[in-house]
């Protein structure tokens, strides 16, 4: 019988994953069906029960129900429950479990520039839900120093205090961090600023950036922010917000099917898809 994954949101039209993912699937030779689902707040626990109701395979999660969902679940990975947020759910004979494959997926589009964090300095800019998911799974990774800057300094004090992993980490302003930028070997832009329509606005002055630094920003739209233009001009090397995108939905086809996708064709299609 043909089995069915699914990606819930609201909103959900904009989705790129069911485009992506049923491509692997059809490259996979599995007999399935992703589809995207508009379910509003109020409807996401009756949505969940029938979900379960009708034994779908596994779903993705994304705004605003990723920590919602949460009650829902039958059972939760310890990293998504740390982090407080879930991206994808697993049908495990019945249960469901959640799992959070941002972190990972950011990480995972790394490997081609960094096989060990032990002697890196990371800078994380935000202190948002993505942030949250970039931080706590990095910190696993036991780099050298790993500092949050974010606007509102409080919240990055915050979520360094909530990280439930050891890690050499301290808040700073925006000011220190600009002040500071020459030390660090990766900075990770986490917010939604440069995003299309502000496409001109940056998180921080580059002026003092590390030529050999690797440059990382969330977004994909546009492929090339106004901070990572500026980066690269510094002839620092850049990654835009595709590779993670693309990277947690490959770890959560693997979790449904136990293949890990071609994330070459995963990638071609999502550009295809920003392209057009
Ligand atoms: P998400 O879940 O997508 O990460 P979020 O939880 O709303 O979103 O977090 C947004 C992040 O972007 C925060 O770090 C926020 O900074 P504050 O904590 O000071 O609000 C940051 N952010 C958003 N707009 C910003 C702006 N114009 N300038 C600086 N930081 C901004």
């Amino acid at each position: 019988m043909k089995k069915l994954f699914a990606v819930l949101g609201d909103p959900i039209g904009h989705s790129m994953s069911p485009i992506m993912l049923n491509d692997v699937l059809t490259n996979n030779n599995i007999d399935a069906h992703y589809h995207p689902f508009k379910v509003s707040p109020e409807d996401l626990e009756i949505a969940i029960k029938g979900l379960k109701a009708i034994g779908i395979a596994g779903f993705n999660v994304t705004i605003p129900h990723k920590s919602a969902i949460i009650p829902f679940l039958d059972d939760i990975d310890e990293l998504a429950l740390r982090i407080g947020a879930v991206n994808t759910v697993v049908n495990d004979n019945g249960k469901l479990v959640g799992y959070n494959t941002d972190g990972y997926g950011f990480i995972k589009g790394l490997e081609p520039y960094i096989s060990s964090f032990s002697n890196k300095k990371v800078l994380v800019i935000g202190a948002g839900g993505a942030a949250r998911a970039i931080y706590f799974t990095m910190a696993k990774m036991n780099p050298l120093a790993i500092d949050i800057t974010n606007r509102t300094l409080m919240k990055a004090k915050e979520l360094i205090q909530a990280c439930p992993f050891e890690s050499n980490s301290k808040p700073l302003s925006l000011k220190d961090a600009e002040a500071h930028l020459n030390e660090y070997d990766v900075v990770i832009q986490t917010t939604m600023i440069g995003m299309y329509p502000n496409v001109s606005e940056t998180p921080i002055s580059l002026k003092n950036l590390n030529n050999q630094a690797l440059v990382c920003d969330i977004v994909y739209n546009p492929l090339e922010t106004q901070f990572l233009l500026e980066a690269r001009q510094k002839g620092a090397t850049v990654q835009n917000g595709v590779e993670m995108f693309v990277y947690q939905g490959a770890l959560a086809f693997e979790k449904w099917t136990g293949i890990f996708p071609d994330v070459k064709r995963m990638r071609d299609n999502v550009l295809r898809q920003l392209e057009a």
